[in-house]
């Protein structure tokens, strides 16, 4: 389903709105929420929410999504890192509750192992929210990515290397992605496609008006029963 909105902030308040009414419901909820820009609104908008409403956050399990490759967790710019500063923190989130790729483990393969056997523990994820790549990658599932796979390391597209500079004050070397596979985000019980503004709107049409294909790996999550795909104006601008 998709729904339109006109403008970030609203688009904001809609899924910040939708994670916190899923804690009230189900304390206990498994939530994997992505870095980037797109969301970064949201989870001010939740972490506002729950402590006007008092909500806790206390049983939640956090599955992490997605991480540079050789980026220190404490490191501004990692996904960690972006996630601490504004969820994990605010909310008081123990780090017993976060199961998060250390991407500066010595064997990336046991990370991933890891990281999937904590899923597997958790059952499934209740929500994933997500954002999109202008290549149209789902977290670092990059154009052409196998969508059987789970956790697993990857060669970063170009463009993917490229945008990811935003998020550094330096430039930094970025070549390699870890990161949930498409099977996992796929089996979540909801997931929340967010994207915002003028830059995602050819994206966004492909993704959503073109056959479904693992090269565009958003299309296969837009076409999933359980998806919402939530646009603001700019970013639905080409459908
Ligand atoms: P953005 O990143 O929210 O910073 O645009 C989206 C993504 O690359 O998945």
């Amino acid at each position: 389903m998709i729904t339109k909105f006109k403008n970030y902030q609203e688009l904001s308040k809609f899924a910040a709105g939708k994670i916190v009414q899923l804690v009230k419901n189900k304390p206990a909820a498994v939530l994997c929420l992505a870095g980037g820009d797109t969301p970064a609104l949201t989870y001010d908008i939740v972490v506002e929410i729950a402590m006007a409403e008092s909500v806790s956050f206390a049983a939640v399990t956090f599955i992490g999504l997605d991480e540079w490759v050789g980026i220190e967790r404490a490191m501004p710019g990692s996904c960690y890192h972006f996630l601490q500063q504004k969820i994990f923190d605010p909310l008081h989130i123990q780090q017993h509750q976060v199961h998060f790729f250390d991407s500066g483990a010595h064997d990336l393969q046991k990370e991933c192992d890891r990281i999937n056997k904590s899923l597997e523990n958790a059952g499934c994820l209740d929500l994933a929210l997500v954002g999109i790549g202008l290549n149209g990658h789902i977290g670092f599932n990059e154009p052409g990515v196998d969508p059987l796979l789970k956790a697993h390391v990857v060669e970063l597209d170009q463009l993917t290397t490229a945008t990811g500079q935003k998020y550094f004050t330096t430039s930094t070397a970025l070549a390699l992605g870890i990161t949930l596979g498409m099977a996992q985000i796929l089996e979540a019980r909801n997931v929340m496609l967010m994207a915002s503004g003028k830059k995602k709107a050819a994206i966004i049409r492909k993704a959503l008006q073109e056959p479904v294909s693992n090269a565009v790996p958003a299309s296969l999550i837009a076409s999933h029963a359980n998806t919402l795909v939530l646009l603001d104006d700019e970013a639905a601008a080409e459908l």
